[in-house]
């Protein structure tokens, strides 16, 4: 019947990723948190942040747990290493300013809600 209102689902993006994840047939990328001994499996493409909160892992040291941006690369203040860097995607233009003093010496440093994952990596996280 035309113009009838058909009501249609709405999801959150995040809850799409993770259900187009759940009916693909593929390999799934897996952070380990090392220090918190935690295996999280995510969508190919997901940051760390949010796989990290989910599952009480710290990525905020201090008053920035509260204090932080939520994600969208303004705050520079949850650092951690990943590696290996050929399973992400590059520095985005927030990391390469927010990290410009540190990646000399910490080379695999990044921001956990910049980092994009496409295979699995080891991530250090640097407060807890
Ligand atoms: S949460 Fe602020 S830069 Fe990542």
């Amino acid at each position: 019947m035309e113009g009838d209102f058909v009501p249609v689902p709405v999801f959150s993006l995040r809850l799409r990723e993770q259900l187009y994840y759940l009916l693909e047939d593929e390999s799934v990328p897996t952070i380990t948190f090392v220090r918190e001994n935690k295996q999280v499996e995510v969508p190919e493409g997901d940051s760390v942040r949010y796989p990290a909160l989910e599952n009480d892992v710290p990525v905020y040291c201090g008053l920035w747990k509260f204090a932080n941006c939520h994600g969208n690369g303004l705050c520079g203040t949850d650092r951690v290493i990943v590696s290996p860097s050929s399973n992400t995607n590059p520095l985005t233009p927030f990391e390469k300013f927010w990290l410009r003093n540190d990646l000399k010496k910490t080379p695999n440093i990044r921001l956990s809600c910049q980092v994009q994952v496409f295979g699995d990596v080891n991530v250090d996280t640097r407060c807890g």
